[in-house]
Protein backbone atom coordinates (compact mmCIF):
# COMPACT_ATOMS: atom_id res chain seq x y z
CA UNK A 1 0.00 0.00 0.00
CA UNK A 2 1.37 3.35 -1.00
CA UNK A 3 -0.60 5.48 1.63
CA UNK A 4 -0.18 5.29 5.50
CA UNK A 5 -2.30 2.92 7.48
CA UNK A 6 -5.91 3.51 8.39
CA UNK A 7 -6.68 3.58 12.57
CA UNK A 8 -8.56 0.51 12.22
CA UNK A 9 -6.94 -2.32 10.61
CA UNK A 10 -8.92 -3.50 7.82
CA UNK A 11 -9.41 -7.14 6.90
CA UNK A 12 -8.68 -8.07 3.03
CA UNK A 13 -11.77 -9.22 1.58
CA UNK A 14 -10.48 -9.60 -2.11
CA UNK A 15 -6.94 -9.46 -3.31
CA UNK A 16 -5.08 -9.75 -6.94
CA UNK A 17 -1.97 -10.82 -7.48
CA UNK A 18 -0.01 -9.60 -11.31
CA UNK A 19 -3.78 -9.67 -12.45
CA UNK A 20 -3.14 -9.29 -16.14
CA UNK A 21 -5.89 -9.18 -18.78
CA UNK A 22 -5.68 -8.91 -22.60
CA UNK A 23 -8.25 -9.03 -25.81
CA UNK A 24 -6.38 -10.26 -28.63
CA UNK A 25 -3.21 -10.59 -27.27
CA UNK A 26 -3.53 -6.61 -26.88
CA UNK A 27 -2.76 -6.17 -23.18
CA UNK A 28 -5.58 -3.85 -21.64
CA UNK A 29 -4.43 -4.80 -17.67
CA UNK A 30 -0.96 -4.88 -16.43
CA UNK A 31 0.18 -7.21 -13.97
CA UNK A 32 -1.97 -5.62 -11.54
CA UNK A 33 -1.85 -5.22 -7.43
CA UNK A 34 -4.16 -4.17 -5.68
CA UNK A 35 -6.64 -5.38 -1.94
CA UNK A 36 -9.95 -4.63 -1.43
CA UNK A 37 -11.40 -4.45 1.96
CA UNK A 38 -14.43 -5.53 3.83
CA UNK A 39 -17.16 -3.04 4.81
CA UNK A 40 -15.38 -0.40 2.78
CA UNK A 41 -15.96 1.31 -0.46
CA UNK A 42 -13.43 1.47 -3.11
CA UNK A 43 -13.60 3.66 -6.22
CA UNK A 44 -11.78 2.92 -9.50
CA UNK A 45 -11.20 5.94 -11.45
CA UNK A 46 -8.94 6.79 -14.81
CA UNK A 47 -9.22 8.26 -18.01
CA UNK A 48 -11.95 6.23 -20.84
CA UNK A 49 -9.99 2.87 -21.84
CA UNK A 50 -8.05 2.65 -18.84
CA UNK A 51 -8.88 -0.81 -18.20
CA UNK A 52 -11.37 0.23 -15.24
CA UNK A 53 -14.37 -2.34 -16.54
CA UNK A 54 -11.69 -5.05 -17.62
CA UNK A 55 -10.48 -5.15 -13.79
CA UNK A 56 -13.90 -5.07 -12.25
CA UNK A 57 -14.53 -8.18 -14.78
CA UNK A 58 -11.71 -10.18 -13.57
CA UNK A 59 -12.75 -9.65 -9.87
CA UNK A 60 -15.82 -12.48 -10.54
CA UNK A 61 -14.43 -13.74 -13.90
CA UNK A 62 -16.91 -12.03 -15.97
CA UNK A 63 -13.52 -11.96 -18.62
CA UNK A 64 -14.76 -15.36 -18.86
CA UNK A 65 -17.60 -14.46 -21.45
CA UNK A 66 -15.66 -12.63 -23.49
CA UNK A 67 -14.02 -15.07 -26.24
CA UNK A 68 -10.99 -13.05 -26.98
CA UNK A 69 -9.86 -12.06 -23.69
CA UNK A 70 -7.02 -13.83 -21.59
CA UNK A 71 -6.34 -13.56 -18.11
CA UNK A 72 -3.36 -14.19 -15.95
CA UNK A 73 -2.49 -13.90 -12.31
CA UNK A 74 -4.50 -14.19 -9.55
CA UNK A 75 -7.31 -12.94 -7.34
CA UNK A 76 -8.37 -14.51 -3.77
CA UNK A 77 -11.64 -14.29 -2.31
CA UNK A 78 -11.25 -15.93 1.20
CA UNK A 79 -7.66 -16.97 0.69
CA UNK A 80 -9.01 -18.86 -2.48
CA UNK A 81 -7.63 -18.10 -6.16
CA UNK A 82 -10.34 -17.43 -8.09
CA UNK A 83 -8.98 -18.23 -11.41
CA UNK A 84 -7.88 -21.88 -10.11
CA UNK A 85 -9.19 -24.71 -11.81
CA UNK A 86 -12.23 -26.15 -10.27
CA UNK A 87 -13.75 -22.54 -9.11
CA UNK A 88 -17.57 -23.16 -9.29
CA UNK A 89 -18.63 -20.10 -10.81
CA UNK A 90 -21.96 -20.37 -9.97
CA UNK A 91 -20.78 -19.92 -6.11
CA UNK A 92 -18.32 -17.38 -7.23
CA UNK A 93 -20.37 -14.70 -9.22
CA UNK A 94 -23.19 -15.35 -6.15
CA UNK A 95 -20.27 -14.31 -3.40
CA UNK A 96 -19.22 -11.42 -6.25
CA UNK A 97 -22.22 -9.55 -7.43
CA UNK A 98 -22.16 -7.15 -10.23
CA UNK A 99 -24.11 -4.60 -11.45
CA UNK A 100 -23.93 -2.42 -14.85
CA UNK A 101 -23.82 1.22 -15.99
CA UNK A 102 -27.14 0.58 -17.84
CA UNK A 103 -30.22 -0.89 -15.21
CA UNK A 104 -30.63 -4.18 -16.97
CA UNK A 105 -34.14 -5.73 -15.19
CA UNK A 106 -35.76 -8.30 -16.75
CA UNK A 107 -38.89 -7.80 -18.22
CA UNK A 108 -41.00 -9.99 -14.85
CA UNK A 109 -42.69 -8.18 -12.24
CA UNK A 110 -40.65 -6.05 -9.90
CA UNK A 111 -40.80 -8.82 -7.34
CA UNK A 112 -39.91 -11.82 -9.50
CA UNK A 113 -36.91 -9.83 -10.77
CA UNK A 114 -35.97 -9.94 -6.68
CA UNK A 115 -37.05 -13.46 -6.10
CA UNK A 116 -35.63 -15.42 -9.14
CA UNK A 117 -31.88 -15.53 -7.65
CA UNK A 118 -32.63 -17.22 -4.24
CA UNK A 119 -35.32 -19.07 -5.58
CA UNK A 120 -33.04 -20.41 -7.72
CA UNK A 121 -29.82 -20.13 -5.77
CA UNK A 122 -31.52 -21.49 -2.43
CA UNK A 123 -34.46 -22.69 -2.98
CA UNK A 124 -36.39 -20.54 -1.42
CA UNK A 125 -40.79 -19.82 -1.70
CA UNK A 126 -43.36 -18.96 0.16
CA UNK A 127 -42.73 -16.51 2.57
CA UNK A 128 -39.19 -17.25 3.42
CA UNK A 129 -39.11 -15.88 -0.36
CA UNK A 130 -40.75 -13.10 0.29
CA UNK A 131 -39.12 -11.48 3.20
CA UNK A 132 -35.34 -11.94 1.68
CA UNK A 133 -37.20 -10.16 -1.45
CA UNK A 134 -38.41 -7.46 0.89
CA UNK A 135 -35.43 -7.45 2.88
CA UNK A 136 -33.00 -6.46 -0.61
CA UNK A 137 -35.53 -4.35 -1.48
CA UNK A 138 -35.29 -2.63 1.98
CA UNK A 139 -31.48 -2.42 1.56
CA UNK A 140 -31.72 -1.07 -1.89
CA UNK A 141 -33.75 1.48 -0.60
CA UNK A 142 -36.12 0.84 -3.32
CA UNK A 143 -39.01 -1.02 -0.82
CA UNK A 144 -41.17 2.74 0.49
CA UNK A 145 -41.41 3.09 -3.70
CA UNK A 146 -42.66 -0.26 -5.09
CA UNK A 147 -44.35 -1.75 -2.17
CA UNK A 148 -47.38 -1.51 -3.55
CA UNK A 149 -47.33 -3.10 -6.96
CA UNK A 150 -44.73 -5.36 -6.18
CA UNK A 151 -46.43 -8.21 -7.93
CA UNK A 152 -48.17 -5.80 -9.98
CA UNK A 153 -45.75 -3.56 -11.83
CA UNK A 154 -43.13 -4.29 -14.53
CA UNK A 155 -39.42 -3.49 -13.74
CA UNK A 156 -39.76 -1.77 -16.70
CA UNK A 157 -41.89 0.57 -15.55
CA UNK A 158 -40.19 1.88 -13.36
CA UNK A 159 -37.90 5.24 -13.42
CA UNK A 160 -34.34 4.41 -14.39
CA UNK A 161 -32.59 5.24 -11.25
CA UNK A 162 -35.25 2.88 -9.46
CA UNK A 163 -34.01 0.29 -12.00
CA UNK A 164 -30.46 0.65 -11.27
CA UNK A 165 -31.79 0.04 -7.39
CA UNK A 166 -33.89 -2.86 -8.38
CA UNK A 167 -30.52 -4.14 -9.90
CA UNK A 168 -28.64 -3.81 -6.63
CA UNK A 169 -31.98 -5.02 -5.00
CA UNK A 170 -31.82 -8.27 -7.21
CA UNK A 171 -28.06 -8.80 -6.47
CA UNK A 172 -28.39 -8.41 -2.93
CA UNK A 173 -31.13 -10.86 -2.79
CA UNK A 174 -28.62 -13.89 -3.33
CA UNK A 175 -26.36 -12.46 -0.57
CA UNK A 176 -22.74 -11.77 -1.86
CA UNK A 177 -20.26 -10.49 0.30
CA UNK A 178 -18.72 -8.27 -2.40
CA UNK A 179 -20.42 -6.13 -4.52
CA UNK A 180 -19.35 -4.87 -8.27
CA UNK A 181 -20.57 -1.92 -9.81
CA UNK A 182 -19.53 -0.24 -12.70
CA UNK A 183 -20.34 3.16 -13.43
CA UNK A 184 -23.98 2.83 -11.94
CA UNK A 185 -24.79 6.19 -12.12
CA UNK A 186 -23.29 7.13 -15.55
CA UNK A 187 -26.96 7.10 -17.31
CA UNK A 188 -29.06 8.59 -14.53
CA UNK A 189 -29.84 12.13 -14.03
CA UNK A 190 -28.59 14.30 -10.76
CA UNK A 191 -31.44 13.07 -8.22
CA UNK A 192 -31.09 9.82 -8.99
CA UNK A 193 -27.68 9.83 -8.93
CA UNK A 194 -27.78 11.47 -5.20
CA UNK A 195 -29.93 8.28 -4.58
CA UNK A 196 -27.75 5.76 -5.73
CA UNK A 197 -24.71 7.59 -4.05
CA UNK A 198 -25.82 7.81 -0.38
CA UNK A 199 -27.26 3.92 -1.09
CA UNK A 200 -23.48 3.00 -2.26
CA UNK A 201 -22.07 4.68 1.37
CA UNK A 202 -24.50 2.72 3.15
CA UNK A 203 -23.90 -0.40 1.62
CA UNK A 204 -20.43 0.22 2.23
CA UNK A 205 -20.75 -0.79 6.21
CA UNK A 206 -22.07 -3.92 5.26
CA UNK A 207 -20.13 -4.75 2.24
CA UNK A 208 -17.02 -4.65 0.17
CA UNK A 209 -18.08 -2.51 -2.86
CA UNK A 210 -16.00 -1.47 -5.86
CA UNK A 211 -17.52 1.13 -7.83
CA UNK A 212 -16.24 2.34 -11.30
CA UNK A 213 -16.79 5.94 -11.66
CA UNK A 214 -15.66 8.72 -13.92
CA UNK A 215 -16.36 10.91 -11.81
CA UNK A 216 -13.94 12.09 -10.17
CA UNK A 217 -16.16 14.18 -7.24
CA UNK A 218 -18.19 11.06 -6.79
CA UNK A 219 -15.57 8.91 -5.95
CA UNK A 220 -14.03 11.39 -3.22
CA UNK A 221 -18.08 11.22 -2.31
CA UNK A 222 -18.51 7.50 -1.57
CA UNK A 223 -15.13 6.33 -1.22
CA UNK A 224 -12.65 5.52 1.80
CA UNK A 225 -10.24 4.14 -0.75
CA UNK A 226 -9.93 4.87 -4.45
CA UNK A 227 -7.22 3.12 -7.16
CA UNK A 228 -6.28 5.20 -10.14
CA UNK A 229 -5.42 3.25 -13.31
CA UNK A 230 -3.57 4.72 -16.71
CA UNK A 231 -3.01 2.58 -19.92
CA UNK A 232 -4.04 -0.61 -17.65
CA UNK A 233 -1.57 -0.02 -15.18
CA UNK A 234 -2.76 0.71 -11.65
CA UNK A 235 -0.48 3.91 -10.65
CA UNK A 236 -1.60 3.89 -7.25
CA UNK A 237 -4.21 2.92 -4.84
CA UNK A 238 -4.63 4.27 -1.22
CA UNK A 239 -7.00 6.09 1.12
CA UNK A 240 -9.31 7.69 -0.72
CA UNK A 241 -8.30 11.76 0.96
CA UNK A 242 -4.63 10.75 0.80
CA UNK A 243 -4.79 9.69 -2.96
CA UNK A 244 -6.49 13.25 -3.69
CA UNK A 245 -4.66 15.62 -1.54
CA UNK A 246 -1.76 14.25 -1.38
CA UNK A 247 -0.94 12.14 -4.66
CA UNK A 248 2.77 10.35 -4.44
CA UNK A 249 2.88 9.63 -8.76
CA UNK A 250 2.91 12.76 -10.54
CA UNK A 251 0.42 11.09 -13.23
CA UNK A 252 -2.19 10.94 -10.40
CA UNK A 253 -1.75 14.48 -9.57
CA UNK A 254 -1.96 15.64 -12.88
CA UNK A 255 -5.19 13.52 -13.65
CA UNK A 256 -6.91 14.38 -10.37
CA UNK A 257 -5.66 18.25 -11.36
CA UNK A 258 -7.46 17.64 -14.79
CA UNK A 259 -3.99 18.10 -16.39
CA UNK A 260 -4.50 14.98 -18.51
CA UNK A 261 -5.72 14.77 -21.57
N1 LIG B 1 -14.52 -7.02 -25.28
C1 LIG B 1 -13.42 -6.39 -25.66
N2 LIG B 1 -12.76 -6.75 -26.77
C2 LIG B 1 -11.63 -6.13 -27.17
N3 LIG B 1 -11.07 -5.09 -26.50
C3 LIG B 1 -11.68 -4.66 -25.37
C4 LIG B 1 -12.89 -5.28 -24.90
N4 LIG B 1 -13.26 -4.65 -23.76
C5 LIG B 1 -12.34 -3.69 -23.54
N5 LIG B 1 -11.38 -3.68 -24.51
C6 LIG B 1 -10.23 -2.78 -24.59
O1 LIG B 1 -9.51 -2.87 -23.37
C7 LIG B 1 -9.10 -1.58 -22.93
C8 LIG B 1 -9.69 -1.31 -21.55
O2 LIG B 1 -11.10 -1.20 -21.69
P1 LIG B 1 -12.07 -1.03 -20.45
O3 LIG B 1 -11.68 -2.00 -19.40
O4 LIG B 1 -13.44 -1.08 -20.97
O5 LIG B 1 -11.69 0.46 -19.95
P2 LIG B 1 -12.53 1.50 -19.09
O6 LIG B 1 -13.62 0.76 -18.39
O7 LIG B 1 -11.53 2.10 -18.15
O8 LIG B 1 -13.06 2.53 -20.03
C9 LIG B 1 -9.54 -0.59 -24.00
O9 LIG B 1 -8.46 -0.38 -24.88
C10 LIG B 1 -10.67 -1.33 -24.70
O10 LIG B 1 -10.77 -0.94 -26.04
MG1 LIG C 1 -15.67 0.96 -18.44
Amino acid sequence: MMTAAVATPAKTAIRTEGLSVSYNGKPALKSVNIEFYENTVTALIGPSGCGKSTLLRALNRMNDRIPDAVTQGKVFVNGINIYDRGVNLTRLRREVGMVFQKPNPFPMTIFENVALGPRLHYGLRGRALEEVVEDALRKAALWDEVKDDLKKKSGLALSGGQQQRLCIARMLAVQPRILLMDEPCSALDPISTQKIEELIVELGKQYTVIVVTHNLQQAARISQYTGFLMYGELIEWGETRQLFERPQRQETEDYIRGRFG
